[in-house]
């Protein structure tokens, strides 16, 4: 065995390895790629907006990490194969991806326009299918792999005008049990649902609520430690999810909401 092959071994860390990481441009994504650098992950990062996924990389770069911003839409599968065609092409291997990329698609069942139903699950789920599709070869090329799909409690609960949202996270905790099943041992897939967390995507889902400004307050206050996430508390599941640490978890589902759902 080779030099490089025992350290890969014995690197419990993402230190060296690869993922793809998208919603990187904001929020938990950023936060996940903010991490997953600092740990020495080379990073192919995604989001639509090309300024913000720029402030990411300038971050990343002070950090001294590496990573390449490719801005597009998941919803469109060449962009998804070209993510990975990127991971090859600067880092030669693919280690891992972090699905996270979400919008919201808001409405009641009768009043939401079907094309923003399509959009929702093409953001959602389409696009993790189609990620996978591409990155599961050559992820089963490596003695190991891991990925973290980035799903919500919104997947075992209802929130008014979110049945889009709801049914799409839904499917994400199925479709992450579906490729851990076919793709172990090499592959380790996981699902976090997390509850509500401080990012710019709360602020937009409490527009359907009576009181948005309420809504976010509430929405951290009735959980049992009565705060919002932060996108850190989120990227730290997804590391040790995506790390050795956690090498023999797979097909799990982490609900990560402050104890909102063992509420009831
Ligand atoms: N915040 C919460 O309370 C909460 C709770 C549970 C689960 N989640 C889930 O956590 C994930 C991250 O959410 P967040 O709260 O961090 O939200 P966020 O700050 O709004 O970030 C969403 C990310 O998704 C990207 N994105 C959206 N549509 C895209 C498309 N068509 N193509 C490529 N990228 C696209 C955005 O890119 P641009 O910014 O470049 O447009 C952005 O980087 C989502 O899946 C969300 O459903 C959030």
């Amino acid at each position: 065995m080779s030099k490089f092959c025992i350290l890969r071994f014995l690197c419990f860390k993402p230190n060296g390895k690869t993922f793809i990481i998208t919603g990187a441009s904001s929020g938990m994504g950023k936060a996940t790629a903010l991490k997953f650098a600092n740990e020495g992950g080379n990073l192919i990062l995604s989001g639509r907006d090309q300024s913000r996924g720029t402030q990411t990389l300038e971050e990343i770069r002070r950090i001294g990490g590496n990573a390449v911003f490719l801005a597009g839409d998941l919803k469109k599968m060449d962009y998804n194969k070209n993510l990975v065609e990127l991971a090859l092409e600067n880092f030669g291997q693919l280690d891992g991806l972090v699905t996270n990329a979400g919008i919201l698609g808001l409405g009641s069942i009768t009043d939401l326009d079907p094309d923003l139903w399509e959009e929702t699950f093409g953001v959602n789920v389409t696009s993790v299918f189609y990620l996978l599709k591409f990155a599961i070869p050559e992820m089963l090329k490596l003695p190991s792999a891991s990925v973290v799909i980035n799903a919500s409690i919104a997947a075992f609960k209802s929130f008014p005008n979110h049945p889009a949202y709801c049914a799409s996270k839904a499917a994400l905790v199925s479709l992450a049990k579906q490729a851990a099943v076919e793709y172990g041992p090499t592959i380790r897939i996981n699902c976090i649902c997390p509850g509500p967390v401080d990012t710019p995507l709360i602020h937009a889902s409490a527009v359907a609520f009576p009181d948005p400004a309420k809504a976010v307050e509430n929405a951290g206050k009735n959980t049992l430690l009565q705060r919002l996430g932060t996108a850190e508390d989120i990227a730290k599941l997804s590391l040790f999810l995506i790390s050795d640490e956690a090498s023999w978890i797979t097909g799990s589902v982490y609900t990560i909401d402050g104890g909102i759902m063992a509420k009831g």
